[in-house]
């Protein structure tokens, strides 16, 4: 363990560690796994991820157990979501067992930069897919690039829950109807920037988006998804222009267990004013409870209990899973002696 780490004040952010690991898929298929030190990459100036945003990644953590085990969570949804991502705009993604070799690899490299037990922290993944053959038309590459590197990061609320405020725009959209905004691509955050700075400059943590294409549905909140609790439910947009969240789909399955009942629909902006509870969720803060819902277009404010019982609960219960402290009966955690 690194001694000079002050694990209990580390941010939520890039943190050089030793090694990164990588593979090039060239002439049609994956190379060996090359274990790297340097923080750089030498990129074709024409490559397709520098032009025509053919660029993916993935965001998960591990976890450091009371039993000296590492507990990676659930990274085979992540491993999809990359396949996902990458058929969606054309690129080729590492099979799962590529995904999940390399994930080990370099979390074992690095294990020095693994937060103990009980500090709050975790070590940050950050898998990324990149097209680097040379093109000028648009045209997707043939070549690519995947790499992992880590990073440790402190917990997301260091002082327990902080609720959060959220801004509604209509001036901005993070993604079209028919767009990408199901995959993990690098453009749908360029697209989220300008939105997201001016909800910062308001005061606001993020935006809620609307749905594109009528403003009528509740999609998503900035980089997590959005969920509401009413009457023991926990209810959640349904949506085409969403990023499938493994956070929201483990809370989903977790309420019900907790005995609660749970839906995933679309969400009427009108349905804001009912719910008791509400927050975003995903993998950088597990919830962030919302305690207030700015509407400036119809000048209207929704307040709420915040942090709301049912997402304590739910929180807790996440948390434990992924920490190993409660017994992982979803068999979600890939482990690492
Ligand atoms: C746009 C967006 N929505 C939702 C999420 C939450 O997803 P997950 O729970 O898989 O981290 C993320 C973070 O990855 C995101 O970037």
């Amino acid at each position: 363990m690194n001694s000079n780490i002050d694990w209990g004040n580390l941010p939520f952010d890039y943190y050089k560690t030793k090694y990164n690991v990588r593979a090039y898929y060239r002439d049609g298929k994956w190379g060996e796994i090359e274990i790297c030190s340097s923080e750089h990459i030498t990129l074709h100036m024409a490559s397709t991820a520098l032009h025509y945003g053919q660029e993916i990644f993935e965001g998960m953590k591990a976890f450091m157990g009371k039993d000296g085990k590492v507990r990676v969570f659930r990274p085979e949804e992540n491993a999809k979501r990359v396949q996902d991502s990458a058929k969606g705009i054309m690129m080729q993604a590492p099979p799962t067992e590529l995904f999940l070799e390399m994930m080990e690899k370099v979390i074992r490299l690095n294990k020095e930069f693994i937060p103990p037990y009980n500090t709050g922290a975790s070590l940050y993944l950050r898998p990324l897919l990149i097209g680097t053959g040379a093109r000028v038309g648009v045209k997707p590459s043939d070549e690519f690039l995947f790499m992992i590197f880590v990073s440790p990061v402190g917990p997301y609320f260091k002082e327990g829950f902080s609720p959060v405020s959220m801004m509604i725009t209509r001036q901005f959209d993070r993604a079209a109807p028919l767009g990408t905004g199901k995959f993990k691509v690098g453009g749908n955050y360029a697209a989220s920037l300008t939105s997201m700075e001016k909800a910062h400059a308001a005061g606001y943590a993020n935006v809620l988006y609307l749905d594109a294409k009528e403003k009528k549905y509740i999609d998503e909140c900035g980089p997590a998804n959005f969920f509401g609790i009413r009457d023991n439910t926990y209810i959640t947009p349904e949506s085409e222009s969403i990023l499938p969240s493994i956070t929201n789909k483990s809370l989903f399955e977790i309420a019900q267990d907790l005995g609660y009942k749970a839906e995933r629909r679309r969400v009427p902006l009108e349905e804001l004013e009912t719910f008791e509870e509400v927050g975003a969720c995903g993998t950088a803060a597990v919830i962030s409870p919302i305690g207030k819902i700015r509407d400036d277009d119809r000048d209207v404010e929704y307040t709420y209990d915040a942090p709301g019982k049912i997402s304590i609960e739910l929180y807790n219960r996440l948390l434990a899973i992924q920490t190993g402290d409660v017994e992982d009966k979803f068999n979600w955690n890939y482990l690492i002696d």
